[in-house]
């Protein structure tokens, strides 16, 4: 081949193999549930950011939990962090008929004791003991912490430092025991450190009280990659841990041991697993039931997305125009269709992905406002100022608590407002 053949026939194949890498047009209208969720949010919505909970939605995965976790004769504990506003939890723990809570944070935990005087509350992590000191000394109501709630313990120490605090106070406290059971966040590893655990307890009988294990298991479900083994068989690792931790306890401290002891485990990506296991009693469930993008895994797959950002559209200035480049943006537009639509909606920058309409996209080069966020997309979107960008959460916890009161859905139409816990 003659050189100046071979140099055009290379220049025309990168060409091709540069058009091939074109972006294609990605966008397309609302699908008929969020046409007819941003006409309800234009006639009743307040026009700014919010966070919508679909109650029709939010039962069906309620539902799912409840019925999964009953056939299995377990107990289902419900995930405050996850659902933080009491009324959503009132709403969950009446559905579900629960009344058991998983609390992370002393401030929500007074709320918890105030809100639900009946319940049992087994926190999700140890708490540094003047946290908890400070518990006590906010406590309100009725609620009654040396029967209602299970303070956990992942070390020794910790355990002689709630002592000191039990006696001081001149209660006792009821000590759950974090389990390693492979996902590798603290909590006892092997049995020598169980064993200094209930050597603590042992030695207080006046001051504390054990109440069970807590092995929390997020690595099963949650995409650890298929080679180091699949969900079923992390959870069956997992178990026989757990397993070997409560037969080492019923040996060797047979005098703590009692059958209605809570033995928690799960989460939102394993709970449908631990129906198939006989050892757990008490499992957490929060995010599941409203199901952001980060719970999109295959142990979810019967659960709906329940939780919306809305936002609305404030400004709609055509094709993608970055500072300082001004008319020379145009070869963006020109290059990708999903730039030829730029919209700027209220707020922003929310730890959240995209939903509807379908194909809007950020833009890396003119980055985050979380003021008056950048949308880009193609025209085919449809979208007008006025009109709502809807993003699902990427989790539940904390983003829930960044919009103010929950908007509340039912049948396609707002219903109600519904305040989250204030820290
Ligand atoms: C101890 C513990 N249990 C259970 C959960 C599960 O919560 P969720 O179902 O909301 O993922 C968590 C989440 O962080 C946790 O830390």
């Amino acid at each position: 081949m003659k050189r100046r053949n071979f140099v055009l026939g290379t220049l025309g194949a990168g060409a091709a193999a540069l058009w091939w890498a074109k972006p294609a047009d990605r966008g397309a209208p609302y699908t008929p549930y969020f046409r007819a969720l941003n006409a309800e949010l234009k006639r009743n919505g307040p026009m700014e950011p919010v966070l919508v909970i679909d109650l029709d939605r939010l039962d069906a995965n309620i539902d799912r939990v409840a019925a999964t976790l009953r056939g299995a004769g377990k107990h289902y504990r419900i995930v405050e962090k996850s659902l933080p506003s009491p009324k959503l939890i009132d709403y969950v723990a009446r559905r579900a008929q629960t009344d058991r809570l998983m609390s992370f944070h002393q401030p929500f935990l007074n709320h918890d004791a105030e809100f639900f005087p009946g319940f049992d509350v087994l926190m999700g992590k140890p708490l540094p003991v003047r946290a908890a000191a400070q518990f006590y000394r906010t406590l309100k109501g009725p609620f009654d912490p040396a029967r209602q709630l299970q303070w956990l313990c992942d070390t020794p120490q910790r355990l002689r430092e709630y002592a000191e605090l039990a006696r001081g106070l001149g209660t006792k406290v009821r000590a759950n025991l974090e389990i390693d059971v492979g996902l590798h966040r603290g909590g006892a590893r092997d049995n020598g450190a169980l064993k200094a655990m209930l050597d603590v307890i042992a030695a207080h009988p006046e001051q504390l009280e054990f109440s069970g294990f807590m092995g929390y298991d997020a690595h099963v479900g949650m995409g650890v990659p298929g080679i180091l083994g699949g969900a079923q068989e992390l959870l069956d690792k997992a178990m026989a841990r757990y397993q070997g931790f409560v037969d080492f306890t019923r040996r060797e401290f047979a005098a703590l041991w009692r059958e209605d002891l809570t033995l928690n485990a799960g989460g939102s990506p394993s709970y449908t697993l631990h129906a198939g296991e006989r050892l757990s009693n008490d499992i957490s469930t929060g995010t599941a039931l409203l199901k952001p993008t980060h719970y999109d895994l295959d142990t979810l797959k019967a659960h709906v997305p329940a939780a919306f950002i809305a936002t609305p559209v404030l400004k709609k200035t055509g094709s993608i125009e970055l500072p300082a480049l001004d008319g020379r943006s145009k070869l963006f537009s020109w290059w990708d269709p999903n730039q030829r639509e730029t919209f700027f909606v209220y707020g922003g920058w929310w730890r959240a992905d995209y939903e509807s309409p379908t194909g809007l996209q950020f833009n890396e080069l003119f980055g985050h406002s979380a003021n008056q966020e950048i949308v880009n997309a193609s025209p085919a979107v449809g979208l007008e100022v006025g009109d709502q960008v809807f993003l699902r959460p990427q989790i539940s916890e904390s983003v829930l608590l960044e919009f103010g009161d929950l908007v509340i859905l039912r049948g396609g139409r707002i219903i109600d407002r519904w305040p989250v816990f204030s820290a």
